[in-house]
């Protein structure tokens, strides 16, 4: 077979049903001829007895006679094809009549009993011999009559019933096969309101198909296309999320450019101008970290996979790294950076870049509220049985009505001193549901600032 052929349904089913019909067909034959023989065996054995009768009545009506009488051989000798072979014998004087030395039977029937049947050998042939014995009413003697014929016959019989049946049954097997063959095309028939159904959607209609329409057998396809469906509305969901997130992001700062721009335009003098100039970079560099964050929220949710790429990440490593990273950054602003924990050898299942980019914006976070002289911690600590990854600082915190709402797409508490969009603990919330760790704030050390912690299972529990 061709590699490239498509797979069908009709030769599949034609490849699993001939070898069984082909054996079907030559197990019919057997029992058809064995049926056969043993009918044909039935009704010439029925044949000789009655022989095996009448000669005993000849032999009576001639008693006396040595031999068979003309009228009686021929008889006894008519047909040819099948010839019938006798022997009569007197039990004291031997041989009577016969036209074969017929042996006697294993066992002598009794006097006036029904003649017995045996399959005897005679030489090369095998032949089937009824025997019956009769009393001599004047002497003391017993006269043993058999008759005899060859099995050909029988088994000729046999032959032709089963040469009479055989196209038959072959002819009944082709007319299976034809209908198999025409049955899978009106089977398939079922499949075109489904086929409809797909052809007239509306390229964005992704609702589940109508299951009633699909025959039970494809409802397993029809389920895995729903679950696709599922998924592409996600995406597409997600996507005219992000659209409408983008347009709301860029739109404030770019109403602001223009402000600024206006401003610049209107008041050449360079001091106002140079103001004017601040403002503008300050609005890019925010619409250029929200920019980035939406890439980073789109990244994180990104459905498809819903676990993010697994591998082994040392998260004790990773944190130990990128708390120095970030170092100059701390000094900058005057705020010491930390970080608790053991140098290496706590694994979790997961994403490095994902989970370096959650513990980027807690630090930013972090960071950014801490204020001068404030510090800044990231530890890293073995529970009973999670990981915890903590990010904390010593500033105003967060009042605690709010911290349900942390994590939620632009949510910013109302008095948020510091620029920002809302997205990064949306970030991180997602990048963590995607590691199955759970997020939980609190507030720092000595009851000021903020702490998040994300609770991840180790590696060897998951
Ligand atoms: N370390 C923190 N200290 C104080 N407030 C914080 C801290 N982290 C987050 N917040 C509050 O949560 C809000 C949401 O944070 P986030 O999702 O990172 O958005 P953004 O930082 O862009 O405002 C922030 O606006 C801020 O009010
Ligand atoms: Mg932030």
């Amino acid at each position: 077979m061709r590699a490239d052929r498509p797979p069908s349904l009709r030769r599949r089913l034609l490849t699993i049903l001939v070898v069984p019909m082909v054996l079907a067909w030559l197990g019919s034959g057997a029992l058809i001829y064995v049926l056969a023989l043993h009918y044909a065996n039935v009704n010439y054995d029925r044949s000789l007895v009655e022989g095996a009768l009448m000669l005993e009545r000849m032999t009576r009506s001639e008693a006396g006679h040595q031999e068979l009488s003309p009228q009686v051989r021929i008889l006894i000798e008519y047909d040819t094809d099948n010839p019938t072979y006798y022997a009569v014998r007197s039990l004291h004087h031997g041989m009577l009549a016969s036209n074969l030395d017929l042996p006697l039977p294993p066992v002598l029937p009794a006097i006036g009993a029904a003649p017995r049947l045996d399959s005897i050998r005679l030489g090369k042939r095998e032949l089937r011999m009824a025997t019956l014995a009769l009393a001599q009413d004047d002497t003391a003697d017993t006269v043993v009559i058999s008759m005899a014929e060859a099995l050909d016959q029988r088994r000729e019989l046999a032959r032709e019933i089963l040469i009479g049946t055989s196209p038959i049954v072959l002819l009944l097997i082709v007319v299976v096969l034809v209908l198999v063959w025409f049955g899978v095309s009106r089977g398939l028939d079922l499949l075109d309101p489904l086929t409809q159904q797909i052809a007239q959607r509306r390229a964005r209609d992704l609702s589940a198909l109508d299951q009633s329409q699909v025959p039970v057998e494809i409802r397993p396809l029809t389920r895995t296309i729903d679950a696709l469906f599922a998924r592409l509305r996600e995406l597409l969901e997600l996507q005219e999320r992000f659209i409408a997130d983008a347009a709301h992001q860029l739109r404030t700062p770019l109403a602001g450019l223009r402000l600024q721009a206006e401003r610049a335009l209107a008041d050449p003098r360079p001091d106002s101008v140079r103001d004017a100039l601040a403002h503008v970079e300050r609005l890019s560099a925010g619409a250029g970290r929200a920019a980035g964050q939406l890439l980073a929220l789109a990244r994180a949710q990104a459905v498809g996979e819903d676990d993010a790429a697994t591998c082994a990440v040392d998260l004790a490593r990773l944190a130990r790294s990128y708390a120095s990273e970030r170092v100059p950054d701390a000094l900058a602003a005057r705020i010491d950076l930390g970080y608790e924990g053991p140098s290496d050898g706590l694994v979790v299942t997961g994403d490095a870049v994902m989970l370096r980019e959650a513990l980027v914006n807690l630090v930013d976070n972090a960071l950014s509220y801490a204020g001068r002289d404030g510090t800044v911690t990231i530890s890293l600590a073995r529970e009973a049985n999670a990981i915890a990854l903590a990010v904390e600082d010593s500033g105003p915190g967060v009042a605690p009505e709010w911290w349900p709402r942390l994590g939620e797409r632009f949510f910013r508490p109302p008095d948020s001193r510091r620029e920002g969009s809302g997205l990064g603990l949306a970030i991180v919330r997602r990048i963590a549901e995607r590691h199955r760790a759970e997020v939980a704030f609190d507030r720092g050390r000595d009851g000021r600032g903020l702490r998040v912690t994300l609770h991840f299972v180790p590696l060897a529990a998951a």
